[in-house]
């Protein structure tokens, strides 16, 4: 039920781990099954992401798009970074089967929290992008652990 790019995303998953004293970090909880990621981006003075990696506790369709995710934007201006969609991320994989499309959103607002964070830390406006709606943050993860 999965493509070969998906099972190969989810078997060998690109930019897996964490960036110390990351420009901008997402975390991003999944309400309808409690998955969570985290994206973590290296941007560098002229906005351009010079690193990325991601964590998550997700299911295999979850790992594949944040795997294919970090590659699409990796190298990528801010302003770029925002043209990822879930959709984008699920034609480079070759679909997704229709229950696990909800996954594939983890990647894309991973990716827009850590945005938001870069931005709100250096002050900056990124078009088209809107304060992250479920970011679970710090506080509210502690809380809930
Ligand atoms: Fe939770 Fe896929 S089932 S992200």
């Amino acid at each position: 039920m999965y493509t070969e790019k998906v099972m190969d995303h989810f078997q060998h998953p690109r930019n897996v781990g964490e960036i110390e004293n990351a420009s901008g970090m997402g975390t991003i909880g999944n309400a309808k099954c409690g998955d969570i990621m985290r994206i973590y981006l290296d941007i560098d003075e002229n906005q351009i992401i010079r690193d990325v990696k991601f964590k998550t506790f997700g299911c295999g369709a979850a790992v594949a798009t944040s795997s294919m995710a970090t590659e699409m934007v990796k190298g990528k201006s801010v302003q770029e970074a925002m043209a990822v969609t879930n959709k984008a991320v699920m034609e480079a994989l070759d679909g997704l089967p229709p229950v696990k499309v909800h996954c594939s959103l983890l990647a894309e607002e991973a990716i827009h929290a850590a945005l938001w964070d870069y931005a709100a830390k250096n002050g900056i406006k990124i078009e088209g992008l809107e304060k992250p709606k479920s970011d679970i943050g710090e506080e509210a993860e502690e809380e809930d652990y």
